[in-house]
């Protein structure tokens, strides 16, 4: 349990290119990257422009388009008649949302007429970690629900955030920041799709994804959770992803419903103001015009898209807990931009309003949040919630807009009709963990590689090498390459159980038929090698745990390239990581560099990449500083190593 105490259509192909240029009506601005362009970004800007227009032109036709987005108000009618029935507990229950490790009985969701089960990072299934056991506890809890005096089903929500992430056997995708790199909003889309098939073969409806967050500090341990500094990026691809999670109007019943998150600032938090004083669940200290440009300008597209539930962040802006700050959530997002769906809060997020928990509520609410994910305390949640309402410190009227936004989701993701099944789809089995779905993967990978650099022809590798000597802990290691948000919160280095490919058993997969592969994880044993291929990388980590001070390359890391070096072979790094690390002192000792962030259970499309049955395409989306000071998006710009859109590819 945790603790929180705590090949598709491609957007555009140009090297060193900047991401599409969008406008947006309501805030006008064109949205441009806010570093000085480098140079050859300049000179494929014009080809790029014209390229955007018309690839915006095919895309505007394209069933991703054309899809209706999600419409909850359509139900506005029939959710109010509803509403009008309801108790306050009734409603209370419906504004509740339980994580069901910490159910005390499972009569608890008809007794309270819970509105919401979560399963939060770490969070299994008692009877254990597989296909079975969720469907099955899913199904029990929803069974519950619909015995209801009303009837309402559950919107069951899990942290499906590349793939069904926690689910043994489900498909792990590449993390945002290597998706950012592909600029491949078909790919993305088609992502979301499976992610949301694979979260419905379990029967949970909704995942907290897409993570649209903009970072703007690589030290902050969520950098990989988003999918570019560059708001432009993050707005086109995590609409894409919102279209691909919840699909077609209404959501059937292998879509999901999705959660833009965390609303707003949160990757824009100043170090120091965070956990631990560092950048986690900080202040963001920018005007509001900057807040907009950046942070919110992605929730503008999610709401185009349909999306329908939002986040508010841990996060403050400006000093005040965004979780309770209603000018951002009622008068801009439900006001302003017209969010028509509801708004989730975080993990205990509420806690963190006030430390009078039952003052901390009332602020929350009234600042416009409908449903809290308590996760735990509930019964003293709803009692200090009826309190509130009862002494008028909390309107009815509050109450009533926030079940009626809930309940709106609820009829447009086809819940409450007559009849309605609690059970999942069990044919969707057959697809879970699917070679189809990995071959997606695979292609998400091979994508998202970056090629930093590539001397004396290091890369492709010959498949008549005589023999390749792969080294380091990140090469043989699934739980690594998976990164936080696998199976565990935290993710875990290691055999994870769950099915995939590493990047060693890809290499030795993918190696001509007379080449020899050998291994070793500190190097040694490369002499007389053709080629070392040296795999390096960060331990997996999530959320406050990755926040970290220096980028530094692991010490194991620094050895094993220094004895790989002195074998005086050709030297490949292959840097497995959630960010831009500090490679700026190995660079030199290496022949080639390819940056594979996270890439997930599929390594065979790291291994396609090294052996040139896929040229790299993949392209920055982050800035990838020279030294620490440059960590901040703002510094970076100034001659950064590598600049943001650069990426390397074969010649034919
Ligand atoms: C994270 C969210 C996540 C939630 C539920 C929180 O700690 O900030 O991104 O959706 O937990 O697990």
């Amino acid at each position: 349990m945790r603790s929180l105490e705590k090949p598709a259509a491609r957007t555009y192909d140009c090297s060193h290119a900047a991401p599409p240029l969008t406008t947006h009506v309501k805030f006008g601005a064109l949205v441009t990257p806010l570093l000085p362009a480098p140079l050859p970004w300049v000179r494929c800007r014009a080809i790029a422009l014209a390229l955007v227009a018309l690839i915006a032109a095919a895309c505007s036709t394209s069933s991703a388009q054309r899809a209706t987005p999600f419409a909850p108000l359509a139900f506005d009618t029939k959710a109010r008649a509803l509403v009008g029935r309801m108790t306050l507990a009734e409603k209370i229950g419906q504004m509740t949302q339980v994580d069901q490790l910490f159910l005390k009985d499972t009569a608890d969701i008809e007794r309270y007429a819970l509105g919401s089960i979560l399963n939060g990072g770490d969070s299994d299934p008692v009877a254990g970690n597989s296909l079975q056991a969720w469907r099955a506890m899913y199904e029990m809890y929803q069974g519950r629900a619909i015995r209801t005096r009303l009837h309402i089903p559950l919107i069951y929500g899990v942290d499906a955030v590349h793939g069904n992430n926690n689910v043994i056997g489900a498909v792990v995708f590449p993390h945002n920041i290597g998706l950012g790199a592909t600029r491949d909003s078909a790919l993305v889309r088609r992502i979301a799709e499976i992610t949301a098939e694979e979260t419905r073969a379990v029967g949970a409806n909704w995942a907290f994804a897409p993570c649209i967050c903009v970072p703007q500090d690589i030290r902050w341990g969520r950098s990989y959770e988003g999918f570019s500094e560059d708001p432009a990026l993050v707005a086109m691809l995590g609409a894409a992803a919102v279209r691909g999670l919840q699909g077609a109007n209404p959501i059937d019943r292998t879509h999901v419903a999705a959660t833009a998150k965390h609303f707003a600032g949160d990757g824009g938090t100043s170090l120091g103001s965070g956990i631990d004083k560092r950048l986690d669940q900080g202040d963001t200290r920018v005007d509001s015009a900057t807040l907009r440009r950046i942070h919110i300008r992605p929730y503008i597209d999610a709401i185009a898209a349909g999306v329908a539930t939002i986040m508010p962040s841990y996060n403050s802006w400006n000093g005040v807990k965004v979780s309770g700050d209603r000018h951002l959530l009622t008068d801009v997002l439900k006001g302003e931009l017209n969010f028509n769906g509801f708004l989730i809060s975080d993990y205990k997020a509420v806690n963190q309003v006030h430390s009078d928990y039952k003052t901390a509520i009332g602020i929350s609410i009234n600042a416009g949040m409908d449903m809290v994910m308590v996760p735990e305390h509930y019964q003293e949640f709803i009692a200090l919630l009826t309190e509130l309402v009862q002494e008028g410190r909390v309107p009815m009227s509050r109450i009533d807009d926030a079940v009626t936004r809930i309940l709106r989701v609820k009829f447009a993701m086809g819940l409450m009709e007559p009849g309605y099944d609690p059970h999942a789809d069990h044919a969707l089995e057959q697809r879970f963990g699917s070679a189809e779905h990995r071959a997606v993967a695979r292609q998400a990978v091979r994508e998202s590689a970056v090629l930093l650099k590539n001397e004396r022809g290091a890369l492709p590798l010959s498949r008549s090498a005589r023999r390749i000597h792969v080294v380091g802990r990140s090469a043989d290691d699934i739980g690594i390459q998976s990164g936080g948000w696998t199976i565990f919160w935290q993710g875990k280095a290691g055999n994870i159980t769950t099915g995939g490919t590493t990047v060693l058993s890809a290499i030795r997969a993918g190696a001509g038929r007379g080449t020899q592969v050998t291994y070793s994880a500190d190097g040694s044993g490369a002499a007389g090698a053709d080629v070392v291929v040296v795999v390096v990388g960060e331990g997996p980590y999530a959320e406050m745990k990755g926040d970290r001070l220096e980028l530094a390359l692991d010490a194991s890391d620094r050895q094993a390239l220094a004895n790989a070096r002195a074998a005086n072979s050709p030297v490949v790094v292959v840097v497995i990581s959630g960010r831009p690390l500090d490679i700026a002192p190995v660079l030199a000792d290496a022949s080639a560099v390819l940056a594979a962030w996270l890439p997930g259970t599929e390594g065979g499309g790291v291994a396609d990449v090294l052996f040139g049955d896929y040229r790299p395409t993949g392209k920055l989306s982050f800035t990838w500083p020279r030294s620490v000071d440059q960590t901040v998006r703002s510094a970076a710009g100034r001659d950064p190593l590598f600049p943001f859109g650069f990426g390397l590819t074969y010649q034919e």
